[in-house]
């Protein structure tokens, strides 16, 4: 079975996805983490500079997302991910990878590539899936879907809090609403997979609730669609 969540950056999807996933004993993919993985590895693996990750080489994209040299898995509670053993889990929730993830993401080379890596992990489990183009194209028969959202303010927010909590980075709120509004933009305005909520999503605003209450309110969804007690 398979439970989607897609939203825009800061919306809390990763955040309720685990503690789904944590609820249910399911797995959890964050597809984002491939994203900035992809990124990473050109980066610092491949050499490529800001320019060159505008068009990456296909034996590059090849070799990034290898299955025997890149791996994905859930442990505990959190995503780890290792390319050739090492694991890179740890470089990836950057401003630099924020924003330079976005823009690899627009290559239809990279989202084909990683396609097939999410649905070869969707037919081993059941899986909570988060991202921007999971209902729509990665699994678009999902069992259920959601799309989450906030007011851009309260996203800006809670991105702040996340740099500096995360990342000892301090942004003024203006500078938190211009770096998500940017990525967003991308990611919504790309050609192939934008970021859309689909017809048969759930849409829940969480702007106002904290963490438990959206988790809550998703639950009571599942429970009712799934049938669960
Ligand atoms: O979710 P997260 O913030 O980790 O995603 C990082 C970036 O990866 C997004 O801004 C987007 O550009 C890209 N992404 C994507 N499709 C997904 C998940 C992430 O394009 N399903």
């Amino acid at each position: 079975m398979i439970i989607t969540i897609d939203g825009p950056t800061a919306s809390g999807k990763s955040t309720v996805a685990r503690m789904i996933a944590q609820k249910l004993g399911w797995y959890y993919l964050g597809s984002g983490y491939l994203y900035r993985s992809i990124t990473y590895l050109l980066m610092n693996k491949f050499h490529y500079t800001e320019d060159a990750l505008k068009a990456p080489k296909l034996d590059d994209v090849c070799a990034v997302t290898d299955p025997h040299r890149f791996h994905y898995s859930y442990v505990g509670n959190d995503p780890v991910i290792t390319y050739d053993g090492e694991d890179i889990t740890p470089y990836l929730k950057n401003k630099e990878m924020d924003l330079l993830t976005s823009v690899v993401a627009t290559n239809p080379m990279v989202r084909e590539k990683l396609l097939e890596l999410q649905r070869h992990i969707g037919s081993k489990y059941n899986v909570v899936v988060e991202g921007r183009d999971i209902g729509s194209v990665v699994f678009p028969k999902a069992d259920i879907k959601f799309f989450i959202t906030a007011a851009l303010e309260e996203r800006a927010r809670r991105w702040q809090e996340y740099m500096a909590e995360h990342q000892y980075m301090h942004y003024s709120l203006n500078e938190a609403a211009n770096a998500i509004t940017e990525r967003d933009d991308r990611d919504s305005h790309r050609a192939h997979s934008p970021l859309i909520a689909t017809a048969d999503s759930v849409i829940i605003d969480n702007s106002g609730l904290d963490k438990e209450q959206t988790l809550n309110k998703m639950l009571e969804i599942i429970r009712e669609k799934l049938s669960l007690c």
